[in-house]
């Protein structure tokens, strides 16, 4: 956290935060409507641009890490990582520089200018050295009279536009959306189609309407070789809904319908990836999220494009983006976007078929705890044809264990993770037979000091058997692990189970959050000759005690706390005041700051909260916020959206039966700055 006020930050991104809350959520026109005349040519015959981004395209973009924080210093420091960090040799080879390149106006002739201190030298100069290291560049502009950031963009300009960026090397271009004076969409992409081809050079052509006009059922007939499919991404797995911006897993369900408008030239983009992004406000991805979200991404055949400061990043986040199994099914030449098969609750089985044959699976657990599950090798019609087989190969894209199956295709899968499986038909040298392991501990969460027993089980999904078997659960420090059963088993035949079991004592004195458990199995096969290993990972929350009789919640301590900006006060606002909501004074509450969430444990024993809400008094005249109260993942209630020097909203709410609650701030539909939100005297009740 910086210890900068937002208030700073407001001036200079007013303008962009209303062009997005207009455009993004489409809650008016901004500013006077002025419908343009029409400068370029009417485009009648579209042309499409398919014979560019045979594959998704691969690179990085400034944005989602730099925003307008960008110089040709950074680009050509970017390209110099993007060949160290071997980045390059796994396929990446666009450099995009987004918004804030330009000069504020237009040169006396009406030419684009770049920014006279980020790009001193032009653009030129940096695409120069980008090619010279065997890399492309691409650059930002939109279908209105200005970008997101307010400066000078291409509507009514286009060939000309397209001149300029042909004439310095451009390779790419990114096509934005904002103040577009209402023009038809088709009119306004189609022109910098027919501008770009007829500037001879070969450039990707990226539209960026959020999704918006069924982009992806013409954009490829306006030339477009991608179009982005929604809102813009953050660093967070799932966005609250009343967020302007999308997260991960919005993203993927945003995205999936649309498999079929996507192949080799057309693809749908669902926006840059977030991968080792760390910007404040959000709270950023684990790195299994992180997996997740370059699997799900290359699953989809979505640009692959880094939005990290790749001249910093951690081994974790290189290997991510490296992992050059995943990154071939993305690149794979048959360009199909993989889609959903079968969705079991929070669990759900993807398919993508391989241009060789071969059949990728991706098992995406959503859920908040470990499960096991999958398909069969039938379901992805992979039998021949008489419906037998050998049996399937199985490489795990992560792991890079190579397994034998008989059918079963399915793993223990994390919260939030995903196994990647590349499966064919026919029978290895040297695979292992596949073992499955299923964990049930009941719930996902534990108290302090509470024992709990674990049931955990071995499947052998091979077709031969496997010996030798031992079964070990590895617990984080101080945590108490005793087997209840026999943890060694002589063998499992095919399609046959072995389970035991552990009781785990959580420790009395231990600091609140996840606690990460693996499970391991080693077992032989080919007759013992070979030995061979598996593991899991589950995962167990310790939890507060739940409050008793009437508690401020102020005084007690929460299971999770997210805020946007500063840090949460006790009993005082964000900004360390006296909680003050409409001149109206509290002694007790919780003040925070949008977006945030703070979750309690009242493990069903409560049956009321109350507070009185509102933005706090200390920003004066600014800040729009809504409060919600969330119990178990269902919101109890909501107000309206609340501004600074309104009175006070008393809650009053039944929370019965409720074992989580979770108390919610969003920003009031523009932005997080000024949102300081009291939750003041809230207590519940018993
Ligand atoms: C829009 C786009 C983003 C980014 C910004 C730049 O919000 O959707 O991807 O390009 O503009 O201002």
């Amino acid at each position: 956290m910086t210890d900068h006020d937002p208030t700073e930050e407001a001036e200079s991104s007013t303008m962009l935060s209303e062009t997005r809350r207009t455009i993004l959520k489409g809650i008016g026109a901004f500013g006077a409507v002025s419908v343009i005349t029409n400068e370029f040519d009417q485009v009648s015959a579209y042309e499409t641009n398919d014979h560019l981004a045979q594959t998704p395209p691969m690179g990085w973009n400034s944005w989602n890490q730099f925003a307008c924080d960008i110089s040709a210093e950074l680009i050509k420091e970017t390209a110099d990582a993007m060949v160290e960090s071997g980045m390059r040799e796994a396929g990446y080879e666009y450099i995009n520089i987004d918004d804030c390149w330009m000069a504020s106006e237009r040169d006396d002739d009406g030419n684009l200018q770049p920014h006279p201190e980020r790009f001193p030298n032009g653009i030129e100069g940096v695409a120069e050295y980008v090619h010279d290291k065997g890399l492309k560049l691409g650059i930002y502009s939109s279908a209105g009279t200005r970008t997101c950031q307010g400066l000078p963009a291409s509507l009514g300009y286009e060939e000309q536009d397209a001149r300029s960026y042909a004439e310095w090397g451009v390779d790419y271009l990114k096509y934005d959306n904002c103040y577009n004076q209402g023009v038809d969409p088709r009119d306004r992409y189609a022109a910098m189609g027919k501008a770009l081809r007829k500037t001879d050079r070969d450039i990707v052509y990226s539209i960026c309407c959020w999704g918006k006009y069924d982009i992806y059922k013409w954009g490829a007939d306006v030339g477009g070789n991608l179009w982005r499919t929604t809102g813009d991404i953050k660093p967070v797995w799932n966005a609250n809904d009343s967020a302007w911006y999308e997260g991960i897993v919005d993203i993927i369900d945003l995205n999936e319908p649309l498999a079929q408008y996507a192949g080799p030239g057309h693809w749908n983009d669902p926006d840059m990836l977030e991968v080792g992004v760390e910007v404040e406000g959000y709270p950023g991805l684990s790195d299994r999220e992180a997996r997740a979200h370059f699997s799900m991404w290359a699953f989809m055949a979505a640009p692959l494009l880094a939005g990290n400061d790749i001249r910093d990043m951690d081994e974790t986040t290189q290997k991510i983006l490296t992992n050059e199994d995943v990154i071939a099914l993305n690149q794979d030449p048959a360009g199909v976007q993989g889609y959903r098969l079968t969705v079991d609750g929070k669990q759900e089985v993807w398919k993508k078929p391989l241009a060789n044959g071969d059949v990728a699976v991706a098992l995406f657990n959503r859920g908040d705890s470990t499960k096991t599950f999958g398909t069969t090798a039938e379901a992805l019609d992979l039998e021949d044809s008489a419906g037998n087989s050998s049996g399937f190969v199985v490489d795990d894209l992560w792991t890079k264990e190579t397994r034998f199956t008989r059918g079963p295709i399915k793993d223990s899968v994390p919260s939030h993770g995903v196994t990647l499986f590349r499966v064919r038909q026919g029978t290895p040298d040297d695979a292992p037979s596949a073992v499955t392991f299923d964990v049930d501990g009941g719930s996902d969460s534990i108290e302090r000091g509470e024992t709990r027993s674990v049931t955990v089980s071995l499947t052998n999904d091979g077709r031969t058997a496997v010996e030798d078997i031992e079964l070990n659960l590895d617990a984080p420090d101080g945590w108490n692990v005793s087997p209840q059963s026999a943890v060694t088993f002589d063998n499992a035949a095919p399609g046959k189970s072995i389970e035991t079991s552990w009781e785990v004592t959580a420790p009395e004195q231990i600091d609140q959050g996840e606690y990460e458990f693996t499970l391991h199995a080693s077992y032989t096969w080919d007759d013992g000759a070979k030995t061979a290993s598996t593991s899991t990972v589950w995962e167990l929350e310790t939890l507060p005690a739940p409050p008793t009789g009437e508690t401020y919640l102020s005084d007690h301590e929460w299971v999770d706390a997210t805020i946007g900006w500063g840090s949460i006060g006790l009993d005082e606002s964000v900004n360390g005041n006296v909680l003050t909501i409409g001149e109206a004074t509290y002694e007790k509450g919780i003040g925070t700051h949008a977006e945030s969430e703070i979750t309690y444990w009242l493990d069903g024993t409560m049956s009321q909260f109350v507070a009185d809400v509102g933005v706090d008094d200390e920003v004066t005249g600014k800040g729009t916020v809504r409060f919600s109260i969330v119990g178990d993942g269902e919101t109890l209630t909501e107000t309206d959206v609340l501004t600074n020097g309104d009175d006070p909203v008393s809650l009053s709410v039944d929370v019965s039966s409720v074992d989580k609650l979770t108390l919610v701030v969003t920003d009031g539909g523009d932005n997080i700055n000024y949102d300081h939100a009291d939750w003041a005297d809230a207590q519940v009740l018993e």
